[in-house]
């Protein structure tokens, strides 16, 4: 069996908390709290399957136009249960946290320095790699990006795709070769716009609280049968478009394939069609002159059009 390289940047829309709730006749809060589980089922698929890169969304900047009580239940959730009592067996997993998502006063500093403290404490952990996009928003990411070019007056010939990853928050977050949503719904909701130009997307109906390590092996199962061709061909139909091209030079070697190749015909009717074809169109060039000709030779009329 062929090695399986595992993707090296994993990001995971978590998504479906509000529903997994209401289905259970609960408040949504509930399914926030249930998340808790999920996000350690995700850890834990990721370093067994040996993920380099895991980013997780966790609150975006159009979250803020939630119901206030919700938003700020999910300020506390995310800094005493997320960061707070995980991080101590995060770090001790190898796992170095860092934050990604803009700055906003209406962000308490508890939660802002609960999250750099431990940023801090595993900063030199390196098994893996998890951002956590929390008043994250990937066309807000791409405007700093752009802000930070102008304000250091980058002349407009040098701005590459390589100097513009170079402005974003973390240059060094790989591109997303998997993209992951739970909760069946089928979008990107502003989440990593740069990063995920060629990620492959896996979209499962399960809704978050209920996801586990089952799942995450399940997704990378599907990536697995991917042919990720960035634009080019992929090795296999390289070889065939040769043989093919190949089989076409012997059978007619002045010819450069055409219709009888793009309409799958044999050869010899093709080329009787095209002359067909070629013919009926001199013929109705021919009868088209003849008749302006005629028209602009009868007395009292204008060949000009009124
Ligand atoms: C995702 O679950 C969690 C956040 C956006 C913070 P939702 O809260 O969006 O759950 P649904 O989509 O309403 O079920
Ligand atoms: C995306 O989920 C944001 C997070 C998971 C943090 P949403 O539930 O906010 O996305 P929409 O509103 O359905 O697009
Ligand atoms: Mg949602």
């Amino acid at each position: 069996m062929t090695p399986r390289t595992p993707p090296r940047h994993v990001a995971c829309i978590m998504d479906g908390n509000g529903r997994w709730a209401q289905h259970r006749g609960l408040e949504r809060t509930h399914g926030h709290m249930a998340a808790r589980t999920a996000i350690e089922a995700v850890l834990d698929g990721a370093l067994q399957e040996k993920v380099e890169w895991l980013t997780l969304f966790v609150f975006s900047t159009e979250n803020w136009s939630r119901p206030e009580e919700e938003v700020s239940f999910l300020m506390r959730f995310l800094t005493q249960h997320v960061v707070g009592r995980e991080t101590q067996h995060m770090d001790s997993r190898g796992v170095r946290l860092r934050l990604l998502g803009g700055a906003d006063s209406r962000i308490p500093a508890e939660v802002t320095d609960r999250l750099r403290e431990a940023e801090e404490l595993t900063r030199d952990n390196s098994t893996l790699q998890l951002s956590l996009a929390f008043n994250y928003g990937g066309r807000q990411d791409l405007c700093e990006a752009a802000r930070s070019l102008v304000a250091q007056g980058v002349p407009a010939e040098e701005i590459t795709a390589e100097t513009f990853a170079q402005r974003m928050q973390i240059p060094e977050l790989p591109d997303v070769d998997l993209l992951l949503r739970t909760g069946g719904e089928h979008r990107l909701s502003n989440f990593l716009l740069w990063h995920c130009a060629y990620a492959e997307l896996v979209f499962l109906d399960v809704l978050w609280p209920d996801f586990r390590t089952s799942h995450f092996r399940h997704a990378l199962e599907l990536y697995y049968q991917r042919r990720r061709r960035f634009g080019a061909l992929d090795p296999a139909d390289a070889a065939d478009a040769a043989d093919a091209a190949a089989s076409v030079a012997v059978e007619s070697p002045a010819l450069v394939p055409g219709p009888a190749t793009l309409l799958g015909l044999p050869t010899a009717i093709a080329s009787h069609l095209g002359t067909a074809l070629w013919d009926g169109l001199r013929e109705t060039a021919r009868f088209t002159v003849h008749q302006l000709t005629t028209e602009s030779k009868k007395p009292g009329r204008s060949s000009r059009p009124s």
